[in-house]
């Protein structure tokens, strides 16, 4: 019997050391110490030997069953240790590897105007007043003094809609009448920003659709002289402090008089280039007083009130900032173009 046990001793020993991972070792373990394992069951038979070998046997059976208990925690603590280590080598991570670029998404070059334009004119305590894309015949061209069959109405080709006299706004201008409306009779000192419509061919230089900021001051006792003044303080912090302006008179039918203005060109600062056509000057916008049809149309006596309006291309500034010749960019959906912004 003592032979026997030192026999399962000595194959468990071997056996365990053979062991090369935490499952064959945990196997080895059922089938040794496990209740049915063979060394447990020695330990069970103490009773079934010889009375005079019983004490010498028991003593012994315990020894090997110790022996084999810590043999067993030992290896089953470094297996794991070399698991672990193995795993860890396995998914490592290599701290010196540059990380992966994340896009980080931008503002439209329009917007981007759009917003700078929103603070100059925020600053000077005008409020943002917005209207809709689609409008009437009515407010996109009779109320601002332009009837049908008036020749200026050559200056907006119009995308008309299946409803007889609702087309899409052709300029941001009849936001002047529904501002007039809800204000009246208060003074009003609005920017009305939007979408406009265009049925044109499209080319480098003109787009079916593009934003307009439209502005409009009305009160007592504005004049001419404010126009120009706000107008003049808007081109310095949009184009720069010392950039020169002129006004050119033109004409609009919903303002008396009309003017163009022009800035120093910012590109070649006035000593003329492609851009400016080599004039030195820069169209920004079109402005002048409003018609006293038009006050009449909002609500407002033109006897007692008077007011000035403007009109500006938010691509079109753009495009003159950043040298952009073809206006289709904008619309294009091209991240070439719209990364470099
Ligand atoms: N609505 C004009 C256009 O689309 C721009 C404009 C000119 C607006 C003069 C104005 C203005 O308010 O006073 O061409």
């Amino acid at each position: 019997m003592l032979a026997q046990a030192e026999q399962s001793y000595k194959e468990a020993l071997s056996q365990l050391e053979g062991a090369e991972s935490t499952a064959v070792l945990e196997a080895w373990y059922r089938d040794t110490l496990g209740r049915k394992g063979n060394i447990y069951l020695l330990t069970r038979q103490v009773g079934q030997v010889d009375p005079a070998e019983r004490p010498a046997f028991g003593k012994r059976i315990n020894e090997i069953k110790t022996a084999l208990e810590s043999a067993y925690e030992e290896r089953l603590a470094t297996l794991r240790t070399a698991e672990l280590e193995a795993e860890l080598a396995g998914s490592a991570i290599d701290v010196t590897l540059p990380g992966r670029r994340s896009w980080h998404g931008r503002l439209h070059p329009a917007t981007q105007t759009l917003r700078q334009i929103y603070r100059i004119w925020g600053d000077m305590g005008f409020q943002i007043y917005r209207s809709r894309d689609v409008e009437t015949d009515h407010y996109n061209f009779e109320l601002l003094n332009i009837p049908q069959h008036h020749p200026a109405r050559d200056m907006w080709d119009t995308f008309h809609t299946v409803t007889p006299g609702v087309i899409l706004r052709t300029h941001t201008s009849p936001g002047q009448i529904h501002a007039m409306h809800d204000y009246c009779p208060e003074p009003i000192r609005v920017i009305l920003p939007g979408m406009c419509y265009r049925y044109e061919q499209i080319t480098a230089r003109s787009e079916i659709q593009f934003h307009q900021v439209e502005g409009l001051a009305v009160g007592r006792n504005i004049t001419f002289t404010d126009l120009k003044g706000t107008l003049t303080a808007f081109a310095r912090r949009m184009f720069g402090a010392d950039r020169a302006v002129r006004f050119r008179a033109n004409y609009f039918p919903f303002t008396e008089p009309s003017a163009e203005m022009d800035v120093e060109c910012i590109l070649c600062n006035g000593s003329g280039c492609q851009v400016c056509k080599y004039s030195g000057w820069l169209e920004i916008l079109g402005c002048g007083m409003v018609h006293p049809n038009v006050l009449r149309n909002g609500g407002y006596d033109p006897a007692v009130y008077s007011g000035f309006a403007f009109g500006m291309g938010p691509e079109r500034i753009a495009m003159l900032k950043y040298g952009i010749d073809d206006i289709r960019y904008f619309w294009g959906n091209d991240l070439r173009f719209l990364a470099q912004f």
